[in-house]
């Protein structure tokens, strides 16, 4: 298959439901509140979430398994993003005494293993490394990620927070392609503008994927000159695009880059992932787009 052929691209919706937080709340939400959170991602054309076996030190994928048994019908509608390769001390990973990764063929099968039977499901749809690990050879992760998608366990594979250079050497090592890298990026952080990732998801035809697009919540923080500096500008540019919100305006700020970055939205309220669903349609000017640049960055461009 050609690197540039179009089979190669693995569709996703614009925004994904983050599931990284959904346990933080000092009220954690019941398996059917997380349901009909799950359902409103749905009416509002968010088809996908995504989550790691790590999140919540290991126990959100049992809790969106939970919620899948609450409403069964999820399981046909959403499509699920997860991923493997991180232990940490905990009740779950008994042995492991030193937070560290692990991407290994062995432990990557292992934890597929694991997440389909936390979340109660046949298969998954993206299965991501979820950090580099430096110790593991990449002709190793390469055969692991390859045996679970010949097993049908996993739909499609990915990595995430690799360099290019990591990138390009797993996908080369593997049979089948890896489908996404999934990496910080939003107005506080602009590395993969930067540093090739971009551009190499553009060149392969696959799309990237944006965690913490509002950084962590730190966009919004007083205490952030860059933060507050783009929450003027977006106020400001706010009345130009319907009146969005700083958020609505910072997933649009994300996709508008020519690789369409996913966009992974991280919030507990109903209202925000209402909120962000017209976010797609926003079609900001050039000009807007680099007044946000420049308002993150504190100066205009070279
Ligand atoms: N691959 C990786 O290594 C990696 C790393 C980190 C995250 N992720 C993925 O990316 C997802 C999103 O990351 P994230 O949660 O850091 O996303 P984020 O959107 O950057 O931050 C979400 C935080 O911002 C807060 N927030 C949102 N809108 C706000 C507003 N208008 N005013 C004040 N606070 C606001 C949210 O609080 P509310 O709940 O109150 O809205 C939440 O605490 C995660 O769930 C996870 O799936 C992946």
């Amino acid at each position: 298959m050609s690197e540039d052929s179009d089979q190669l691209r693995y569709e996703i919706s614009d925004i994904v439901y983050g599931t990284w937080r959904i346990l933080d709340d000092k009220e954690k939400p019941s398996a059917t509140a997380l349901a009909e959170r799950l359902n409103v991602c749905l009416e509002n054309c968010i088809d996908t979430i995504d989550t790691a076996e790590i999140y919540g030190l290991y126990s959100v994928e049992e809790a969106i398994g939970e919620a899948l048994k609450a409403d069964p019908k999820l399981k046909d509608q959403l499509r699920i993003i997860t991923k493997g390769g991180i232990d940490v001390p905990s009740g779950e990973k008994t042995g492991v005494s030193l937070p560290h990764y692990n991407a290994t063929s062995e432990n990557l099968v292992a934890c597929v293993e694991k997440s389909l039977n936390l979340m109660n499901i046949e298969s998954i749809d993206l299965f991501l490394v979820h950090r580099p690990d430096w110790l593991t050879p990449p002709e190793d992760t390469a055969a692991g990620l390859d045996c679970l998608l010949a097993q049908g366990k996993v739909k499609a594979v990915g990595v995430s927070n690799y360099t290019y250079h990591q990138f390009e050497t797993l996908d080369q090592l593997m049979d089948g392609r890896l489908s996404t890298n999934q990496v910080e990026f939003g107005p506080l952080e602009m590395a993969p503008l930067y540093d090739g990732v971009f551009d190499q998801c553009l060149r392969k035809r696959i799309r990237p994927m944006a965690w913490s697009p509002l950084a962590g919540g730190r966009l919004f923080s007083e205490n952030n000159e860059a933060g507050m500096s783009v929450c003027l500008k977006l106020m400001e540019l706010s009345p130009k695009y319907g009146n969005a919100s700083v958020g609505a305006l910072v997933y649009a700020w994300i996709l508008s880059v020519p690789s369409n970055p996913v966009v992974i939205l991280g919030t507990n309220k109903i209202d925000r992932i209402r909120d962000v669903s017209k976010a797609p349609e926003i079609r900001l000017d050039r000009e807007d787009w680099y007044a946000v640049w420049e308002a993150a960055q504190g100066e205009s461009v070279p």
